[in-house]
């Protein structure tokens, strides 16, 4: 983004969009940025959820609106686009993580993995990546996983949806960098987000090089971070937030 953006930030704020910001890492990456004073879009399926988040914003003094939206049903990403309008920011963050052996994943299980941690990414970049590159300056994050580069038995699928955002963060970094978008993964390792998986998260952290999983606010600070100009030049990058565990 140009100092001309940033010094006329009260009229012309930076608007970022977060999916799956009704909980989780995503309610703490559209936290963080309202923090930095980016008008925030929070998207996601619980409209309950989705008013928390907004009201936690604005109780902290910043900016932010919810629409809901299905990720699975590509008309609702129509409307989402259609709606919001452009943003100067993306997080692609909404997404489903169903473990289970591969002889037992059903095939609307797979579908809806793959539609709504993939195809929702991709159809959401080709609706505001264009306006993005006419302007000359946005910024892309792709919310991938460790489970993306490593494997994982039962997460074979899940795994797959994460190694594909990491190849869409190139592809599109081939495509539109010369345009000023810059596009980033950040692939988390264990961050403790739905209580029901608890255990899981708890396992995984043992198998970290800090053994502990992490907050969802550790990965938001990443995010702040690959958004702002401060990482201008870094682009096409796949971010590990996962204590260590892809490195060893
Ligand atoms: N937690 C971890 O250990 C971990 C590790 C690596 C990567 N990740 C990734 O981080 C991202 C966030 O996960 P989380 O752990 O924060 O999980 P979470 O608390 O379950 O949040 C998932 C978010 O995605 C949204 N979402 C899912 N399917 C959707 C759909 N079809 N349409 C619209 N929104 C949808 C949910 O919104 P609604 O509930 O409102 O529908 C929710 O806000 C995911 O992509 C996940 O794969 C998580």
């Amino acid at each position: 983004m140009s100092m001309e953006r940033e010094d006329n930030l009260d009229l012309h704020p930076i608007t970022a969009l977060v999916t799956g910001a009704t909980s989780g890492i995503g309610r703490a990456v559209a936290k963080r940025l309202a923090a930095d004073g980016m008008s925030v879009v929070v998207t996601g399926r619980n409209a309950r959820r989705g008013a928390e988040t907004v009201n936690e914003i604005t109780a902290a003094g910043g900016r932010a609106r919810f629409v809901e939206t299905d990720l699975e049903d590509s008309a609702g990403i129509d409307r989402l686009a259609a709606e919001v309008g452009e943003v100067d920011v993306l997080v692609n963050n909404a997404g489903q993580a169903i473990w289970a052996p591969t002889e037992e994943m059903k095939v609307s299980d797979y579908d809806a993995m793959f539609a709504s941690n993939v195809r929702a990414a991709f159809f959401l970049v080709a609706a505001f990546a264009p306006t993005m590159a006419a302007k000359g300056s946005g910024s892309v994050i792709n919310i991938g996983s460790m489970a993306g580069s490593l494997g994982l038995a039962a997460g074979a699928a899940y795994g797959a949806t994460k190694a594909a955002l990491a190849s869409l963060t190139r592809g599109w970094t081939a495509e539109y960098s010369a345009r000023g978008v810059r596009f980033n993964t950040v692939a988390p390792g264990p961050v403790y987000t739905r209580p029901e998986a608890r255990d899981l998260f708890d396992a995984l952290a043992e198998t970290t090089a800090l053994r502990r999983a992490a907050q969802p606010a550790e990965v938001a600070e990443a995010v702040a971070f690959l958004v702002s100009p401060k990482a201008g030049y870094i682009t096409g990058a796949t971010v590990a937030v996962d204590g260590g565990r892809t490195a060893i």
